[in-house]
């Protein structure tokens, strides 16, 4: 049995020791172009992106400048990285180590601010979307039985099979990161599943955009998916695209949790799974508000 891992949430700050807190506070404020969210004595902390970024003394602890570990920043793409340096040029930084492409395909480099710390930045490599192919069979059944708990979907009575749906891949540095699984009947299509990895990098969204050109181009007027109460995450995501809730079944899952065991009783955000939601959206036919 896998061991359990530390409970991290998640990255949170990034330290700078520096020799002088107070200096380096109005250098980084003028620098950042904004002031210090936290702004104590000897300490101060400016929000970036996701994250923070904190002033503390330097001590016999730590010393100032770039000393060892880096931090990385995620940026969007290796476009994004270049207007990075460019700014960083512009603002009295320089690169430190030029973009390189690590295993995962995505890019990383480092930039030293004017005050001597070290930016770590990192972009994915471009992602492509491709219809899947007899070759992609194994690894989206693999995808399957990993994400949802075996080869067969259930949903509001239907079973399905991996063999049986349809799918688009997304690729990113030579690998496969995500797939969406549909089916297509009577001028309606089904998003069966969608999947990203790694998640929180724009892969869904990308699979979601070609999935539905896909559907437009070949005639699709409705497109429907089922989710689940837990997926507040996914809820969200479909709703900003312009899917509606359409329908509520309640105990949905309860129901499939007996033809397919392996269901999980808690879904996600620490919610019991229990009921389905489907959501639809029209093609085409400009907003539609049934
Ligand atoms: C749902 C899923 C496919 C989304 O793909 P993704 O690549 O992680 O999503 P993206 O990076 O494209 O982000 C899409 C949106 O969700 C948001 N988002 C992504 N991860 C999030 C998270 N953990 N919490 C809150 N919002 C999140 C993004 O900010 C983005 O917002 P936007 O609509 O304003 O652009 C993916 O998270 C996944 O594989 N989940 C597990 C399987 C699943 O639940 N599938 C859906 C079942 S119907």
């Amino acid at each position: 049995m896998a061991a359990k891992g530390p409970p991290i949430r998640g990255w949170a700050a990034t330290t700078y020791f520096v020799p002088d807190v107070r200096a380096a506070r109005d250098g980084m404020a003028s620098w950042l172009g904004r002031p210090p969210a936290v702004d104590d004595a000897s300490l101060c902390q400016f929000t970036v992106g996701a994250g923070r970024i904190t002033l503390h003394p330097a001590d016999e602890k730590a010393a100032p400048g770039a000393a060892g570990q880096v931090a990385y920043w995620a940026l969007a793409s290796l476009d994004a990285m270049a207007a990075m340096m460019e700014w960083f040029a512009s603002h009295g930084g320089r690169t430190l180590r030029k973009p390189v492409s690590g295993p995962d395909g995505g890019w990383v480099c480092q930039l030293l601010d004017p005050f001597g710390n070290a930016w770590g930045f990192w972009a994915p490599a471009p992602t492509a979307v491709e219809a899947a192919t007899s070759a992609d069979r194994a690894w989206l059944a693999d995808l399957w039985r990993r994400e949802w708990g075996g080869e067969t979907q259930e949903s509001h009575g239907a079973s399905r099979h991996v063999s049986e749906v349809d799918a688009m891949v997304a690729w990113r540095g030579g690998r496969r990161v995500g797939a969406a699984t549909f089916v297509v009947a009577g001028g309606v299509a089904e998003l069966v599943t969608l999947n990203a990895e790694p998640r929180g990098q724009g892969i869904g969204s990308q699979l979601l955009a070609a999935w539905e050109q896909r559907m437009a181009v070949a005639g699709v007027g409705r497109l429907t998916l089922t989710t689940t109460n837990d997926n507040l995450d996914a809820l969200g995501l479909y709703q900003r695209r312009g899917y509606r809730l359409v329908r509520l079944l309640p105990g949905a899952v309860e129901r499939a949790r007996l033809l397919k065991p392996a269901t999980p009783l808690w879904g996600e955000h620490g919610i019991v799974l229990s009921d389905e939601l489907v959501l639809e959206k029209r093609l085409g036919g400009g907003e539609d508000r049934r």
